[in-house]
């Protein structure tokens, strides 16, 4: 979800007035993903390269996201939406990540939307945490290394139990991945847009979906005539 600064310079205004105006745009994609029955909607909110920014932007987007989860976690519930944080949820502070566990628990057994928010994620920490889980059974002697394949740590890269990654749009002009998901997106495919967060409507939305579907999905298979 890039652009959010870029959006507020536009405008004359604070970088976090453009934060705040990305969280509308937040609801509104989340809208769209119930509206068209998406099975999961995944969102790169924070990245782990993220806390290089200055200390007031980081604690303004802190700020922000906690109070998402107190303002929107009922209407999410209500929604039928289960929400998951993925990333190394750690760093934050207590509190924040108290709010973390307390509404994943209560949208975990709903059955719509799976609303998955990256917080503190990198492609790179999320194929070493799965790396490390695989290690520590080696250690223990559950795990013989010669038995190690793609399937075997698919298993623990986050996201496992659902259906690989169909469509990645980026916003904001950048043609690069920037360490979001990185094993899971191996057969996506990828729709860039110089569109600023921010703005990001149901139109830009649709112009995603139409251009994935126009697309020949092949899986390394030859091209079909
Ligand atoms: C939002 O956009 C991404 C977040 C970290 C929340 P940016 O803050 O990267 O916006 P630009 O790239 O400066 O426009
Ligand atoms: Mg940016």
């Amino acid at each position: 979800m890039d652009g959010n600064g870029r959006w507020a310079r536009i405008r004359g205004k604070l970088r976090i007035i453009g934060h705040q105006a990305g969280f509308s745009a937040v609801r509104r994609a989340v809208h769209f993903a119930v509206n068209y029955r998406f099975d999961a909607l995944t969102l790169y909110a924070f990245s782990s390269e993220n806390w290089k920014r200055p200390d007031k932007e980081i604690n303004s987007l802190m700020q922000l996201f906690d109070q998402a989860l107190n303002n929107e976690i009922d209407v999410l519930h209500k929604n039928n939406i289960k929400l998951q944080i993925i990333g190394d949820t750690n760093r934050f502070t207590i509190e924040l990540q108290k709010n973390i566990r307390r509404s994943e628990k209560l949208t975990s057994k709903n059955s719509g939307l799976k609303l998955n928010i990256a917080a503190n994620y990198g492609g790179r920490w999320d194929i070493v945490q799965g790396v490390k889980q695989l290690a520590i059974q080696v250690q223990k002697g559950i795990l013989n290394p010669n038995q190690i394949d793609e399937d075997t740590l698919c298993r623990y890269v986050c996201m496992h139990e659902l259906a690989p990654v169909d469509l990645v749009i980026r916003t904001g002009g950048e043609h690069r991945i920037s360490n979001f998901l990185l094993w899971q997106i191996a057969y996506a495919e990828l729709f860039f847009t110089d569109v600023l967060w921010p703005d990001f409507n149901d139109i830009t939305f649709k112009r995603a979906l139409n251009t994935f579907m126009k697309r020949e999905r092949r899986f390394g298979n030859s091209v079909s005539i």
